[in-house]
């Protein structure tokens, strides 16, 4: 086995409780008591010697049964076995309490945490994880802050509070929200989540990028023809029309993780690994990233929503047949759109950025296309395909690199061959998921894999470049593609128009 080079070591968490607001809700059960559990079971190097969990809902349910309702979750949703004994030593730390939307509920749960604090020789440092319909995390805000929860920074405790996306609903919304959080917490007790962030794939973002010194010298303008995000998903809308109609592909997808993958793969070289030289350094993506100019979104922009199709030799209904969708929806389940940069190191390159519901398969794939190689030599008298680096954030994390290879025999014949990165092969050990990940982050207090407020509002700026071009053009194309396919003809002619095609993952 080679060696491998360890730059920081995870650090153990700090004894803390944290709090589950929403806790009978999917994100909950799908991926925060599981993330929870793997972190327990990875022991005292990692989860914190002390600590609790304590779910928060509307629901009145006793404690046994918020554990019971766990396990069942952790053993479905948890990228490891359940283990009776650390299962046990696990859930003695959950518990629980209601009135979520109650008036008195947040008083209550001030008691309950002091209880439990003092019942198990806990510091006051706490977690406030808002797992709450977006429309509910101002409230809960101002609510932690009225029943005294919500201590600014002081040296020796901690209060954290942690939002998932979407935050807002467009520009105006989401300024509204970042304020008024900022009125009950200070900007360093704020962790926004964007999961995609905390995937292994994603991280490696960076370290392939600055700690190879192949990549980083070609990558730009003069040795880039273009780049291409897709982030497709099998699955249609499911239960979660409420939230789903009134957001679409672009609010849902493209606002937060693909302009994240995006200021990953274009930022220039942080300063150093600190979060805030991190975060400055993408922020600088998304202030050199082009609004789309009044007028241009026909030409750059194209949405869609699915038709009834098959995935998977099964039918599926067409978006608009799905169960809990208004007969007026006009909805997209797909964008697809061509953005640049405007800063010395891109300028001119198109970046194609594409995500959609009910495609052929779920792969989000990153793909740098090269610059062809001068017309003389190989390339005289037929163009040969260019280098392209594909970075697959999921599955089958990995990545390749096409070159070209002379295939062997008499003839002088070429063929593009892949050198290929499967972290299946490559990596032994389980990949941790997204949230343990930031859930340890959380407990630590590093921010370097969240979202700042400059980025959310940086981000919201250029999606409501293309938001307000969809409200003053009321013709504006919504486009239908069948399940099962890769988009509209609209989306590949977007790319074709150029020379150029999508690689599918
Ligand atoms: C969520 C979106 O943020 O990300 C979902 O709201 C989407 O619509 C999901 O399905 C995709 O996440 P992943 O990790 O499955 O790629």
């Amino acid at each position: 086995m080679r060696e491998f080079i360890q730059i920081a070591k995870a650090q153990a968490a700090p004894p803390c409780t944290v709090v589950i607001f929403g806790a009978s809700g999917d994100l909950a059960k799908r991926k925060l008591i599981p993330a929870l559990y793997n972190l327990h079971a990875c022991g005292e190097n990692i989860a914190p010697r002390n600590y609790a969990v304590l779910g928060f809902a509307r629901r009145p349910m006793a404690v046994q049964e918020f554990r019971e309702s766990a396990r069942e979750a952790a053993a479905r949703f948890s990228r490891l076995e359940l283990d009776s004994e650390c299962w046990r030593d696990f859930s003695a730390r959950l518990d629980y309490q209601s009135g979520l939307d109650q008036p008195d509920g947040f008083r209550k749960l001030k008691a309950r945490l002091e209880e439990i604090e003092a019942a198990r020789g806990l510091p006051p440092n706490r977690i406030y994880y808002l797992s709450v319909p977006p429309e509910a995390i101002t409230e809960c805000a101002e609510r932690l802050a009225e029943a005294g929860l919500a201590a600014r920074p002081g040296a020796a405790n901690f209060t954290r509070l942690v939002v998932e996306k979407p935050i807002g609903s467009d520009l105006e919304s989401a300024l509204k929200v970042d304020s008024a959080l900022r009125e009950y917490f200070d900007e360093s007790q704020i962790f926004r989540i964007d999961h995609y962030l905390g995937k292994e794939t994603v991280q490696n973002l960076m370290v392939l990028r600055f700690a190879n010194s192949i990549f980083e010298r070609m990558w730009g303008a003069r040795n880039v023809d273009h780049v291409q995000i897709t982030v497709a998903e099998s699955e249609g809308v499911g239960t979660r029309a409420m939230y789903y109609d009134p957001a679409g592909a672009l609010r849902d997808m493209v606002q937060n993780h693909l302009l994240q993958l995006l200021a990953l793969i274009a930022m220039d070289p942080p300063v150093s690994l600190d979060a805030d030289a991190i975060r400055d350094a993408k922020l600088n993506v998304m202030r050199a990233l082009r609004p789309i100019a009044p007028g241009a979104a026909r030409a750059q922009v194209v949405r869609a929503r699915y038709a009834a199709g098959g995935i998977d030799g099964r039918n599926v209904p067409g978006y608009a047949q799905e169960v809990g969708i208004p007969a007026a929806s006009r909805t997209e389940t797909f964008v697809a759109l061509k953005a640049f940069i405007d800063n010395w190191r891109w300028s001119g390159v198109p970046f194609y950025l594409r995500t959609g519901k009910r495609m052929p398969e779920r792969g989000s794939i990153i793909c740098v296309q090269f610059k062809d190689v001068p017309r003389i030599l190989f390339n005289r008298e037929r163009k040969v395909p260019p280098n392209a680096l594909t970075i697959r954030i999921q599955p089958d994390e990995g990545f390749s690199f096409e070159v070209l290879a002379k295939q062997p025999g008499l003839d002088i014949a070429l063929r593009p061959v892949r050198m290929n990165l499967r972290y299946e092969s490559e990596f032994t050990g389980p990949s941790p998921d997204a949230y343990e990940r930031l859930l340890l982050d959380v407990m630590i207090g590093d921010h370097t894999l969240f979202v700042s407020a400059n980025f959310v509002e940086k981000s919201w700026e250029f999606v409501q470049s293309i938001l307000d071009e969809w409200s003053r053009d009321a013709a504006f194309p919504l486009h239908e593609y069948p399940a099962g396919s890769f988009g509209p003809e609209a989306a590949e002619r977007l790319i074709a128009e150029d020379g150029r095609a999508w690689l599918n993952p």
